[in-house]
């Protein structure tokens, strides 16, 4: 199992991105950050700045460390469109040849934002701004096709409580950011589509919910989005949150890719390095990490030392945090145990199941014996069908067809129970319980459904031990 995860998870992050070089020994430690990462398929970035490439500290550190770039402000609007329909990528391509020459990939950031817009955006509204949004990112979309990794869509449209920013873009209607996503689409479908925002890390914060539920919304509408950058600037009132790898794997769960796209750290805390880079490890789906720059004085905060190197470009304690973690990567998330209900050690590993509700009599059924992710399970008559058998393995995956795994589609009241591929996840880990209840590990919330009768969706819900919530293994 631990062997097919790591594979899996190396298959997923490299699809992301395309080839990687040869996987070095995963026992060997690694010496620098890109090569550490990649031993589980990641990447270690940084935000360049094109003024310091002829820094030859600088370069040597950058070249040396890292194996994804993004461009800190030579591909954001302002840079690339100055005057309207006149596009301008100087600065954005010498940090793409320079990132390319050395066999760094690159992120594109960012195409549309209510900041760094050119003075002549920022005095458009309406069907004008719209259409000029839209010719943005065509045009700067076509200059980079086929060339990166990922672009930046849309960045920091959302205010702290979860509500839209107000901003011109959000003035041209709601809409602004799926037409954004889908012009995005158009323009260049082999690049990995991102939603990139700050104070997103919190899983019980306004601002990452309201993020969360217009994924959430995308994916079930179809609107084209392959990935969730978590800016991860912790900073001021804001420290690395013990939920950050549920937020993590929450958005993942939603079908997307997630990365931490802007790390830096007040006074580079070692520990809240180290943390960061652990929640992302344990999230199969959490395919990198970009610091925002390589030195402390490099960074848009410099009073507050948050990177990993020193202004004199020597490697930091939060560098060796960091390093440490990534060369412990392991290839199974690490979750905690619920506190009660009490796992019971009779159920046995290895053998199918149907999963019998004790109230409805019924079993847990894939409707139609879909196998596609994100397929809602039921209750139906219980047939022995293989849409109704169910494998605990010794992970405590419950696994059906051998393929998909039983996934809760979020770790609150109500959330979903589906079918999902089987990552690893500890929303994909499953307690069978002494009392007859099946809890989540990620939520610690049971197995649920409010009625007895057939095509009663699952959710999982507070466990409170009633009937309704008991299931057994049989
Ligand atoms: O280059 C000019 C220089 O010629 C001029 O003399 C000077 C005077 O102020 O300004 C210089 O430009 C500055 C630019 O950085 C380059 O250093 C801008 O004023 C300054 O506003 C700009 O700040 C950037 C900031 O985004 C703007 O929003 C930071 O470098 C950049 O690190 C920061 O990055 C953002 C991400 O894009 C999105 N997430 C937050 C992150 C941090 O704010």
């Amino acid at each position: 199992m631990w062997v097919r995860t790591l594979i899996a998870g190396t298959v997923a992050a490299v699809g992301a991105f395309g080839a990687l070089t040869a996987m070095p020994d995963a026992n060997a430690a690694a010496a620098t950050l890109g090569s550490a990462a990649q031993q589980s398929g990641r990447y270690f970035g940084t935000a360049i700045a094109a003024g310091r490439l002829s820094n030859s500290t600088y370069t040597t550190i950058a070249a040396r460390e890292f194996d994804m770039v993004t461009a800190e402000n030579e591909m954001k609007p302002d840079a690339t469109q100055p005057n309207r329909g006149q596009f301008n990528f100087s600065s954005g391509d010498q940090i793409y040849n320079w990132a390319t020459q050395r066999g760094m990939k690159v992120r594109g950031h960012t195409l549309a934002w209510h900041a760094q817009q050119p003075g002549w955006m920022q005095s458009l509204s309406g069907s004008t701004l719209r259409q000029a949004m839209i010719d943005h990112i065509n045009g700067v979309m076509a200059h980079y096709k086929g060339k990166l990794a990922a672009w930046d869509v849309v960045n920091e449209a959302f205010n702290e409580d979860g509500s839209r920013r107000s901003s011109n873009l959000q003035g041209t209607g709601n809409d602004w950011i799926e037409v954004a996503f889908r012009t995005a689409r158009n323009a260049d479908p082999s690049v990995k589509l991102c939603y990139n925002d700050y104070n997103i890390e919190n899983w019980s914060y306004g601002k990452t919910q309201g993020v969360y539920n217009m994924i959430r919304d995308f994916k079930s509408r179809g609107v084209p989005i392959d990935c969730v950058g978590l800016q991860t600037h912790f900073t001021g009132g804001s420290s690395l949150p013990g939920n950050f790898q549920t937020t993590l794997s929450s958005f993942a769960a939603l079908g997307v890719d997630v990365a931490l796209t802007e790390v830096d750290v007040t006074n580079a805390s070692t520990s809240q390095y180290a943390g960061l880079t652990q929640a992302c490890l344990n999230v199969p789906r959490c395919i990198g990490i970009t610091v925002w720059g390589v030195r402390d004085s490099d960074s848009w905060r410099s009073s507050e030392s948050p990177l990993l190197f020193d202004g004199n470009g020597n490697k930091k304690s939060a560098y060796t945090s960091v390093l440490n973690a990534l060369n412990g990567a392991s290839p199974n998330p690490s979750s905690p145990a619920p506190s009660s209900p009490t796992p019971s050690s009779s159920a046995t590993p290895g053998t199918g199941n149907r999963i019998l509700g004790a109230q409805s009599g019924r079993c847990i059924d894939v409707p139609s014996a879909s196998q596609t992710n994100g397929t809602r399970v039921q209750l139906y008559d219980c047939n022995g069908q293989a849409n109704q058998t169910w494998t605990l393995t010794s992970s405590r995956q419950l696994t059906v067809y051998g393929t998909r795994c039983l996934d809760a589609a979020g770790s609150g009241n109500g959330s979903a129970v589906q079918i999902y591929a089987c990552n690893g996840q500890a929303n994909q880990q499953w307690n069978v319980n002494s009392n007859g209840t099946i809890s989540g590990v990620q939520s610690g919330r049971c197995l649920d459904v409010w009625g007895t009768g057939n095509g009663q969706q699952v959710q999982i819900y507070d466990c409170n031990g009633q009937a309704n919530q008991r299931f057994s293994l049989s």
